[in-house]
């Protein structure tokens, strides 16, 4: 949805309810390589659907692999072992998940059955290093091409059918750079393991270990076992062969309930933050991370499948911490050093200086921004909270990781940043590399200060477009939109539903106090049935006018209309947004077109739906009820007194969004200077 150029977040106070969490990236794409490989179908539930399993589906499709989606089911045909393509291009994005495991499946493959295949991806995926899992693969015989950087990709591998393949001498590879490096051959050697044995033996201290585990978890469930010597030395046992589970479940994504953890520890203090999805049973290592936040004062309890996470020491505890065993989640914890008592202290990282990009320094930048104390090395970060918060535009440098850590700044009146400030989050659409709906989740269980959200309200006569122009700026600024007339109108379909008669003020008023209504993108929920396109029937308008007119109806909708204030801002459209339901909205917008322009474009709109009308009716129409809606006693047409006022009549919808995201602009702080 935030395919926004920013996302600017109001300050934030409060946190609670319950979050889904999608599956995990490194479960998900680990799960198609072996599906993919193994012989027969495998029935994958739950996968993430991101841009990093995107481009892990597009190369097995195009290297054979039989995909079919069915609802929330993947069945994987795999290739059982044999390539059915020996040459294609593919394409990995920034999937340092996809890239590895593939160069080296594909590259083993190639060498003994015979074929070429390149494998390329986004430019930042060609400054992250492949180097060492280059230097293993060479001297089982494996033909690799490096077409850029050497030690970079994009690669080619290749190799003659029949060619042979020394698997007889211990396979070394360095695990001090990326522990990606040896799940890439962990997951692909069991290919050539039919005649005998193979062994790994790691170079240098290994890192991230828990990937590795999660690795050697899932060759398990596909048949493959591993034996493991310490974390130096790891043998595929000779004769292995993929088999698939038949079915598999991919979890929650644990890097993914780090921001929620830290939400719950933050900003819980009501009722607590539910995670959905991964839990106690978790395989993932970054699960760990929930012993770092309870060590920071979250207050956890979890079982099989499910967190809850409430705020307990406040300010959080400022920790020393070797975060070897949580290199992603622990930047969540960089991000909750801004509510501690203290400089917290996060050694064990060098590995974020070759993640989607070098997050060490762009954590220091970011951070420093807010006005936090940052001191960075090779290998490690301090953070101090700020003493004094500033707002900040946030750049996220491409990586989902920065997104959604940096979202959580946004809680800094709960520090005592005084004033609250907002914040710009830049390219929010990167989250959709493991999490698409990051922040439409977040925003699902944040509070704010209603009065610190922003609001623009158009108002205006009938068919002054007001409504389509609402609605499109909404989505320009990734807000909620407030549709008042669809509120009256599901008011009036309710009451007609129930056989109340429109005339009786006090029945229609307790039909929409009970009203039970959701909005959801372009759909209309009325008591669980989609009720869209009744709303529009000019009929359900007409009952809409009359007990639009009833004091005790507008009455009883308020409150409903107040809660759409939610972050991180709205768009209301209506007769009296900017009058009485929002009197002190940040913008008020009163949109005119002349009755001669509203009555064409009501023409074109009845045309196009096959309606027979003559303008000069309509256009007398549209007077009379202009004439008729000025003069009325409850809620007339007429603008707030600090509107400020758009005459369309010339503007298309682009150009009319264009002028009041402008006026916007002149008024929203993160704009200046
Ligand atoms: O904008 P619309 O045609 O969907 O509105 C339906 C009716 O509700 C119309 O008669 C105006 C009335 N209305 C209102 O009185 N107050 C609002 N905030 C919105 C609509």
């Amino acid at each position: 949805m935030f395919a926004l150029p920013h996302l600017d977040l109001p300050p934030l106070r409060g946190a609670a309810g319950t979050v889904r969490l999608p599956g995990s990236k490194s479960i998900s794409n680990r799960v198609l390589l072996l599906a993919g490989l193994a012989q027969g179908v495998t029935e994958v539930h739950d996968l993430l659907d991101s841009d990093d399993t995107r481009v892990m589906l597009d190369a097995l499709r195009a290297l054979g692999c039989g995909l079919e989606q069915d609802g929330a089911v993947l069945h994987v045909r795999g290739l059982g072992g044999r390539l059915a393509v020996h040459e294609a291009s593919l394409f990995l994005g920034n999937a340092g998940t996809a890239m590895r495991p593939l160069t080296a499946a594909l590259a083993l493959l190639a060498a003994s059955q015979g074929g070429s295949f390149e494998l390329r991806g986004v430019p930042r995926m060609h400054e992250r290093p492949i180097g060492d899992l280059v230097d293993a693969l060479r001297p089982l015989g494996c033909g690799v091409d490096e077409l850029g950087q050497p030690g970079y990709p994009p690669l080619r591998v290749h190799g003659q059918a029949g060619g042979r393949l020394d698997t007889a001498q211990p396979i070394r590879v360095r695990g001090d750079v990326s522990s990606q490096f040896l799940t890439a051959l962990l997951l692909a050697l069991p290919l050539v393991a039919g005649q005998g044995p193979v062994v790994i033996e790691v170079e240098g201290e290994l890192i991230s270990r828990p990937y590795i585990e999660i690795t050697l978890e899932l060759l398990a469930r596909f048949g493959i076992h591993v034996q493991r010597d310490g974390w130096r030395r790891f043998t595929i046992a000779a004769g292995s062969r993929y088999q698939t589970p038949g079915r598999i479940h991919v979890e929650g994504d644990a890097s993914s309930a780090s921001y929620f953890v830290a939400l719950g520890a933050i900003a819980a203090t009501a009722a607590p933050v539910r995670i959905e999805g991964v839990g106690s049973d978790s395989i993932q290592g970054d699960i760990h991370f929930v012993a770092a936040a309870q060590a920071m004062g979250a207050q956890v309890q979890s079982g099989p499948g499910w967190i809850e996470v409430r705020r307990g020491r406040w300010p959080l505890q400022a920790i020393t911490l070797d975060c070897n065993h949580i290199p992603d989640a622990a930047m969540t914890l960089a991000v909750m050093a801004l509510y501690a008592n203290g400089t917290t202290r996060l050694s064990g990282i060098a590995s974020w200086r070759v993640k989607e990009t070098d997050r060490i320094a762009a954590m220091a930048a970011e951070l420093g921004k807010l006005g936090a104390g940052v001191v960075e090395g090779d290998d490690f970060i301090e953070v101090t909270p700020p003493a004094r918060w500033r707002a900040a535009t946030l750049h996220t440098y491409d990586d989902h990781r920065m997104a959604m850590c940096l979202s959580l700044a946004a809680f800094n009146p709960l520090a005592g940043a005084n004033p609250p400030q907002p914040l710009r989050i830049q390219d929010p659409a990167c989250v959709a590399k493991t999490f698409p709906d990051y922040f439409e989740a977040l925003f699902g269980l944040v509070q704010a200060d209603p009065a610190e959200v922003p609001v623009i309200t158009i108002d205006g006569p009938s068919a002054s477009g007001k409504g389509t122009l609402a609605a499109a700026l909404a989505r320009r600024l990734g807000w909620h939109f407030l549709d008042s007339g669809a509120v009256y109108r599901a008011t009036a379909l309710a009451a007609q539903r129930a056989g109340v008669p429109l005339d009786d003020e006090a029945a229609v008023a307790r039909v929409a106090a009970a009203l039970d209504l959701r909005f959801e993108g372009d759909r209309i929920w009325l008591a669980g049935e989609d009720v869209g396109d009744m709303l529009r029937l000019e009929s359900t308008g007409a009952a809409a006018s009359r007990v639009s007119a009833w004091p005790a109806v507008r009455q009883a909708l308020h409150a409903l209309q107040l809660s759409f204030r939610r972050a991180p801002g709205l768009v209301a459209d209506g007769r009296d947004m900017g009058t009485v339901v929002f009197p002190q909205a940040t913008l008020k917008v009163f949109l005119t077109a002349s009755a001669a322009e509203r009555a064409a474009r009501r023409h074109k709109q009845l045309i196009s739906k096959g309606f027979q009308a003559s303008i000069a009716d309509l256009r007398a129409d549209i007077e009379a009820r202009d004439a008729r809606d000025r003069s009325r006693v409850t809620a007339p047409l007429k603008p707030a007194e600090d509107a400020l006022s758009l005459d369309n009549s010339a503007l298309g919808i682009d150009q009319s969004v264009d002028a009041v995201h402008r006026w916007w602009r002149q008024r929203n702080p993160l704009d200046q200077g």
